[in-house]
C-alpha cells in the first residue's frame, strides 16, 4: 500500500511552498531557534494520514531501533513494525564485512519492513565516524581530532560527502555522526572522536559534516541521515576513580560520567556547537550516556525538550544511545517512562526489544506515557523518513546498483590523503624538516610505523579497532615513506637498533587502538617499547623526527622532546598513511594547528585554553610550518 500518489505529491509540494510562504509572510520562527535548512514540519501532509492509521503496537514499534545482532529473526522487522535497525560497533553481517554482505543484509531487513502492514521502511544506522569504517575496502579518514587540527570546514564537508556515498553503497542510510563533543579532559577514551576542546572550532566542522552527509536533498540516493552527538556535555565529565563499566577495573573513569557545572558553563562549552548542526538540517541528535549534575541526559526533560526541542528548535528526532535508557533507573519500566517522557523519540535497544515494547505499551495503556508523547515521537520519526523520500510512492527498497562503483576508489583515497596532510601538526622543528627525499638513507623505526590498525585507531572494522593488518586496503606510514622518498634508501626496524649511519631517523610512536571507556587513561604515557626506540635512536646520534600516532595529546617528557629534532602529531590518520610522508618530505607544508592543548604531564588534566593557570607543553592553536 503506498502512501502518496503523484497527485498527492503535487499537493504536498504546493503545501510545502505555501507553508514556507506563510512562514516568510508572518516571520514565524521559534525563539532562539536556528532555522533548519530542512523544514521537517512541512512533511505533515504526508505523515498525518499514516500516523492516523497506526495501531499502538505499530507506533511503539516505529519508536524502536534494534541491533542486528539482537534480532532473533529478521522477520521481526516486519512483525514488530520496527522503525530502525542498527549495526553497533561489532554487529556485522553474518556473511562477513564485505560491501556486498552489508548491502545484502540491509536489503533483507528493508524487504521485511516494506512487507509490514503499513510498509513504512526502516532507517538502518551505523557508526561511520571516519569513513564507512565497518566495511572492508572502505576509505578510512583521519579521526575527528585530526580534522579539528586541520580546521577546514570545506574539507570536512567533502569527507562527509564521500562517507555518505560509501555508506549508501551498503544500503544503510543513517550515520551516527558527527560527534560534536568538546573533550575537556584528554584522559577520556573518546577524545579522538572530538574535533576540539573549543566549541567555536567544533561548530562549523560539525555543521560541515552534517551538510556533507545529508547532501543537497535528503531524498537523494546519495544522502545519509546525520546524527549530532552526544547531547550534552559528553566531553565535560569529571574524572572519578571507580570501577569501570568497560574494564571492570577500579581506575580513572570519565566516559559516561557526570558533567558538573552551572547552566551558563554548560551552554558555553557544550551546547554552543549544536545550533550550527541544527541550522544545517541535522535530522537526528543522540543524547549522551553521561549526566549533568547527577541527572542522566537520556531522561532529562529540561535538556531534551525545553532546551533542545523548544528553545533551539530541533525538529528532527532524538535517538537514545545504545541501551542508555537502561541506565536511567534500576527498574526498566520506570527508566523507559522517564526517558520517553523526557523527549527520547526512538530507543536504541541492543536485544531486550520484546521487553521494551511490552513495557512501553503498558506505560501508555496505564497513562504513564501520554499518547500525545507517543504521537509526537512517531510524527518526528515519520517526518524525517518523509524528508528522505522513504514514504514516497515510488520508493525503492533496494541498494542502488551504481552505489558501489567507486567504493574505496583511489580518488576517494586521494581525499583522505589530503585530509591526513592537513591534519598533521608540526610541534617542533630545529630545521631538519622538510627531509630530503633523495637522502642517502632514511631509517624508519618503531612497529607502529608499519601498522594500519594503529594508524586507524578505534572504530575500525571492529568497535575497539585492532593493531596489525586490519584487512582493509591502505598505506602504512612506512609504505608512504618508501613511496615518497623513492630516491633514498629506506630501512626499517621495530626497535631502532639499525639507525646508526642513517641521514635521518623517523621514529613512530603512539597509542594502541581503543574506543569509548576502554580508552579512559590516567597517565597518557607512551608505551615502554616506544620510549626504548626513541632512546636507541638518540644514542645512535641520528637526527630524529618523532611522529606520534595517538587519539589525544600524550605525555612527551623533556628528554624525549629535547632528543627529537622535529616532532609531528599525526593523530589517527586512517588508511592513507602516505599523507604523513608527504608532509615529512615537503611535498606539502604542515598547516595543522592544535585543536587541543598539549600538557606537560597528565597531572595537568584537565587543561584547556582559557584556564586561569595555563602552562602547557604546546598551547592550543600551536602549529609550525616550513
Ligand atoms: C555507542 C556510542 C555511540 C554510538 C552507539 C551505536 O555506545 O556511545 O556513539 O553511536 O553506541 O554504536
Amino acid at each position: 500500500m503506498r502512501h502518496t500518489d503523484r497527485r498527492r505529491r503535487w499537493i504536498s509540494l504546493v503545501a510545502i511552498v505555501a507553508a514556507f510562504a506563510a512562514c516568510a509572510a508572518h516571520g514565524v520562527a521559534k525563539p532562539n531557534a536556528s532555522p533548519s535548512s530542512i523544514d521537517y514540519r512541512s512533511f505533515d501532509e504526508v505523515v498525518t494520514p499514516i500516523l492516523g492509521r497506526m495501531t499502538l503496537a505499530e507506533k511503539v514499534g516505529q519508536m524502536t531501533q534494534v541491533d542486528l545482532a539482537g534480532l532473533s529473526d529478521v522477520d521481526e522487522v516486519r512483525t514488530l513494525a520496527l522503525g530502525s535497525v542498527l549495526s553497533g560497533g561489532n554487529s556485522d553481517p553474518e556473511k562477513g564485512n564485505s560491501r556486498e554482505a552489508w548491502a545484502a543484509t540491509y536489503e533483507s531487513c528493508q524487504q521485511k519492513a516494506v512487507a509490514s502492514r503499513l510498509g513504512v521502511p526502516i532507517l538502518y544506522g551505523v557508526d561511520a565516524v571516519h569513513g564507512h569504517n565497518n566495511v572492508l575496502g572502505a576509505v578510512i579518514f583521519p579521526h575527528n581530532i585530526g580534522l579539528g587540527c586541520a580546521n577546514d570546514a570545506d574539507l570536512v564537508e567533502r569527507i562527509g560527502r564521500v562517507t555518505a556515498l560509501e555508506v549508501r553503497a551498503t544500503g544503510t542510510q543513517w550515520d551516527f555522526a558527527p560527534c560534536i563533543a568538546a573533550a575537556r579532559d584528554d584522559r577520556w577514551g573518546r577524545t579522538y572522536e572530538s574535533y576540539s576542546e573549543d566549541p567555536a572550532r567544533i561548530a562549523p566542522l560539525g555543521a560541515a559534516m552534517v551538510r556533507g552527509l545529508q547532501g543537497d536533498d535528503l531524498r537523494l540516493p546519495t544522502s545519509v541521515l546525520a546524527c549530532a552527538k552526544h547531547f550534552v556535555g559528553d566531553g565535560g565529565t569529571s574524572a572519578e576513580i571507580k570501577k569501570s563499566r568497560f574494564t571492570g577495573q577500579v581506575g580513572l573513569t570519565l566516559d559516561q560520567g557526570d558533567t558538573r557545572c552551572d547552566e551558563a558553563t554548560l551552554r558555553r562549552l557544550h551546547v554552543a556547537q549544536y545550533p550550527a548542526s541544527i541550522a544545517a538540517g541535522v535530522g537526528t541528535i543522540m543524547p549522551s550516556y553521561s549526566s549533568w549534575n547527577g541527572e542522566k541526559c537520556t531522561s532529562h526533560t529540561w535538556l531534551l525538550t525545553d532546551l533542545l526541542k523548544n528553545e533551539l528548535g530541533f525538529d528532527g528526532f532524538l535517538i537514545s544511545d545504545y541501551d542508555a535508557i537502561d541506565q536511567c533507573h534500576d527498574d526498566y519500566k520506570t527508566a523507559i517512562g522517564l526517558a520517553i517522557n523526557a523527549g527520547i523519540d526512538m530507543a536504541m535497544v541492543s536485544k531486550r526489544h520484546h521487553e521494551y515494547l511490552e513495557l512501553l505499551t503498558e506505560l501508555v495503556e496505564e497513562g504513564e506515557v501520554p499518547m500525545a508523547r507517543i504521537d509526537d515521537a512517531v510524527r518526528r520519526i515519520l517526518r524525517v523518513k518523509a524528508a528522505m523520500g522513504l514514504l514516497d510512492s515510488d520508493y525503492q527498497p533496494g541498494v542502488d546498483a551504481q552505489a558501489g562503483a567507486e567504493f574505496g576508489s583511489s580518488n576517494r583515497r586521494d581525499l583522505a590523503r589530503e585530509a591526513v596532510q592537513k591534519s598533521l601538526v608540526l610541534l617542533k622543528n630545529t630545521g631538519i624538516a622538510p627531509l630530503r627525499p633523495d637522502a642517502g638513507r632514511v631509517h624508519v623505526a618503531g612497529a607502529k610505523a608499519d601498522d594500519l590498525g594503529v594508524q586507524c585507531g578505534g572504530w575500525t572494522i571492529d568497535w575497539q579497532g585492532q593493531p596489525g593488518d586490519v584487512t582493509t586496503g591502505g598505506t602504512t606510514l612506512l609504505q608512504g615513506v618508501r613511496d615518497v622518498a623513492s630516491e633514498a634508501e629506506v630501512t626499517f626496524d621495530a626497535d631502532g637498533a639499525n639507525a646508526a649511519g642513517a641521514d635521518y631517523a623517523i621514529v613512530v610512536v603512539g597509542e594502541p587502538p581503543y574506543a569509548e571507556g576502554f580508552g579512559d587513561d590516567a597517565d597518557l604515557e607512551l608505551p615502554a617499547e616506544d620510549l626504548a626506540v626513541i632512546r636507541r635512536v638518540r644514542e645512535a646520534g641520528v637526527p630524529m623526527v618523532l611522529v606520534v600516532l595517538s587519539g589525544r595529546p600524550v605525555v612527551l617528557d623533556e628528554a624525549t622532546v629535547d632528543g627529537a629534532d622535529a616532532i609531528v602529531a599525526a593523530w589517527l590518520p586512517g588508511t592513507e598513511g602516505a599523507g604523513v610522508a608527504d608532509v615529512l618530505f615537503g611535498q606539502t607544508k604542515p598547516t595543522g594547528t592544535l585543536s587541543f592543548t598539549w600538557p606537560r604531564s597528565a597531572a595537568q588534566h584537565p587543561i584547556n585554553e582559557g584556564d586561569e593557570s595555563y602552562d602547557p607543553f604546546f598551547p592550543y592553536g600551536h602549529g609550525l610550518t616550513y
